[in-house]
């Protein structure tokens, strides 16, 4: 009896014999053009924070910026994303849209070191707010709530202001409806025509961000984010909804966060939507677990690292914004 599929005649062992043959037909691989590295900005000078929560991670103040992004393009990662923590915070998170505000500095000085290196700016309130939310509070309705089309305004100021300092990317990441049309609407109008912009449109409200709070300073005040980021037990389905009507208001690129406890969702999106560009962000909690586990000599931090970027290449990231994207890049070298 003759069965063409299977064993002893078929053996898939064969071709993992040899090094060079798996290698040759191995589907997925890792550039550090694929990563993002995010960059936390401070004021003052001289300064070098590390963050408690993520080892290897620290906050700067902008003089330290330019070596960053020597170091960046040297290294041959696909850009970086800037993260601002402002002199000082309000309602309203003025710093944000003000010209002469933490990130615009910082772009401005990431701008002049090296041109081609690709400055995504991330496009929120949390950092800036005293309350710590992504957005104008009100309330009117007898329990604080972000008012989301109050907020859609300031979002485009912020957008453009950061375009004007120097933005290659603009990355809406508050999880308001209508961000990216009205983001879309405000760079147009101010002539940025050409500014493309990365929405993180499934965002989910999970526990992951907890290390990034500290580094951004940016917990919320009182309650949390669940009014507006996703439910992680939302289904795919909702997910791919947020995608379709980002794209419809103009976003040229989407963002799944956190990565690495929504494979699932990364490969819905990038089946479903074939040919644009999908990043996927392994956030603080993700990156700091390992750190942790590596720490005490329970697993080995750069094998599981690879292994994970490489899960979130194989899922359909196009790009990964990491904290591990500069120590990837030297590892792959
Ligand atoms: C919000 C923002 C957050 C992160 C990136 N942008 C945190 C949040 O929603 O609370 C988290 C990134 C990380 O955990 O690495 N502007």
């Amino acid at each position: 009896m003759d069965t063409p599929l299977g064993f002893p005649r078929t053996r898939l062992r064969r071709l993992r014999y040899h090094p060079g043959i798996r290698d040759m037909v191995r589907e997925t691989r890792l550039s550090p053009r694929n990563f993002i590295q995010p960059l936390f900005v401070r004021p003052g000078e001289g300064i070098r924070h590390p963050i408690g929560s993520m080892p290897g991670q620290d906050q700067i103040s902008v003089d330290q910026l330019p070596a960053e992004i020597l170091e960046a393009r040297q290294l041959g990662l696909g850009g970086v994303i800037l993260f601002g923590i402002p002199p000082h915070k309000d309602e309203v998170g003025s710093d944000s849209y003000d010209d002469q505000g933490i990130v615009q500095q910082a772009l401005r000085t990431a701008k002049q070191a090296a041109a081609d290196v690709v400055l995504v700016a991330d496009v929120c309130f949390c950092e800036y707010t005293s309350h710590g939310h992504c957005g104008v509070v009100n309330t009117r309705t007898g329990r604080p709530d972000v008012d989301n089309d109050a907020t859609l305004e300031l979002l485009g100021k912020q957008a453009v202001s950061f375009a004007r300092a120097g933005a290659d990317v603009i990355a809406p990441s508050g999880m308001m409806d209508g961000m990216v049309g009205a983001i879309r609407q405000s760079l147009d109008a101010a002539g940025f025509l050409h500014i493309p912009i990365l929405s993180y449109a499934a965002k989910y409200a999970s526990a992951f961000y907890g290390p990034f709070r500290e580094a951004a300073e940016s917990t919320p005040q009182f309650g949390d984010r669940r009014a507006y980021q996703m439910d992680p037990a939302a289904s795919a389905d909702q997910a791919l909804r947020e995608v379709e009507l980002d794209l419809a208001e103009g976003a040229d690129m989407i963002m799944v966060k956190p990565a690495l406890a929504y494979l699932d969702i990364l490969r819905a999106i990038s089946d479903r939507f074939a040919g644009v560009p999908l990043a996927a962000y392994n956030v603080s909690g993700e990156y700091s677990m390992v750190k942790a586990a590596a720490k005490n000599g329970w697993i080995d931090e750069r094998a599981v690292a690879l292994e994970l970027l490489t899960a979130l290449r194989r899922a359909g990231a196009t790009s990964i914004l990491t904290y591990w994207a500069k120590d990837a890049a030297r590892w792959l070298a």
